[in-house]
């Protein structure tokens, strides 16, 4: 049975209870960050962190915990290893629902974690390409916090696996914004382009460390505009994030992206990024 982290205590996940009237559950009042753990360390876990930070601060609720010893311990009684923490903390729960909320409210905060593989040992074979659709993003103002008010992300992502697809790719006002859990990237003539960061995409850490990448080996990246034309007319097209890291896209509303193979930057930044993590295992 799994080891999940509920209020200050480790229990087995049948154990744990909420209350029902968590706002968390009853509003989508909480902020989560999904965080991989490879070999039992945190991967990018200060840059996971400090977006806990900012999204906390975002919906103002304080909750100053240890958290990289509650993740560190939740890894270990889970048998260490590959595994992807899921932490939530929500406003906490009152007696009664109430769209108002008491500032001194007690935060409602859960960890979990589950199996991911190891990417840093797999190969450029090992990774399939997606295939989208382009959808309208549905979603609030404030989508560099990362709100547990997902009903947005999967709704476009069901439209994706009804029309036969993996991925959903979202566009507001003409610009696209991101995919359903992950950031975006396109490539055009040996340049890699991602949207601007703002308050329409969340801040990924993956996609910070792919500019990174990019930045320190002389690949030309810049933060821009994309619209549909830019996206379509793309060389390669890439999504990105902490569970996936950078996985190709090869085909966008029934059009194959360039040949409809992975790209050759593809390759080139996905090795970066798994010799990156390697790195990192050898401390
Ligand atoms: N999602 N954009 C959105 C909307 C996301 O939900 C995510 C991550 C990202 C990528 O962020 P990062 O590179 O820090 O993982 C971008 C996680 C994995 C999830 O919701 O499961």
């Amino acid at each position: 049975m799994k080891t999940v982290y509920l209020n200050g205590e480790f229990i087995a996940a049948d154990q744990a209870r909420i209350s029902v009237f968590d706002r968390g559950f009853l509003f989508g009042d909480s902020v989560y960050e999904v965080i991989p753990f490879y070999q039992g360390q945190g991967f990018r876990l200060d840059e996971h962190l400090q977006r806990l930070e900012h999204s906390l601060r975002g919906i103002q609720i304080t909750a100053e915990y240890d958290w990289r010893n509650i993740l560190k311990r939740l890894v270990e009684l889970n048998g260490g290893g590959n595994l992807s923490v899921y932490l939530q903390i929500s406003r906490g729960s009152s007696d009664r629902r109430s769209h108002i909320y008491d500032a001194d409210m007690v935060p409602t905060v859960f960890a979990s974690c589950s199996p991911i593989n190891d990417i840093y040992d797999t190969g450029l074979d090992s990774v399939d390409g997606v295939r989208a659709i382009v959808t309208a993003d549905l979603r609030w103002g404030r989508c560099d916090i990362k709100s547990t008010g997902l009903l947005p992300n999967i709704l476009v992502m069901q439209q994706a696996r009804l029309a036969g697809v993996e991925e959903a790719l979202m566009i507001r006002e003409g610009l696209l914004t991101e995919g359903a859990s992950c950031n975006l990237f396109v490539v055009d003539k040996g340049v890699v382009y991602t949207p601007k960061r703002g308050s329409d995409i969340l801040g990924g850490t993956t996609r910070e460390l792919i500019l990174q990448l990019a930045d320190e080996n002389g690949i030309p990246a810049q933060e821009v505009d994309i619209d549909y034309e830019r996206l379509l007319a793309a060389d390669e097209v890439w999504v990105s994030s902490s569970t996936r890291a950078v996985v190709p896209v090869l085909e966008i509303d029934g059009q194959p992206v360039a040949d409809g193979k992975k790209g050759p930057l593809w390759a080139r930044m996905f090795e970066l990024f798994t010799c990156y993590q390697r790195n990192l295992m050898k401390g």
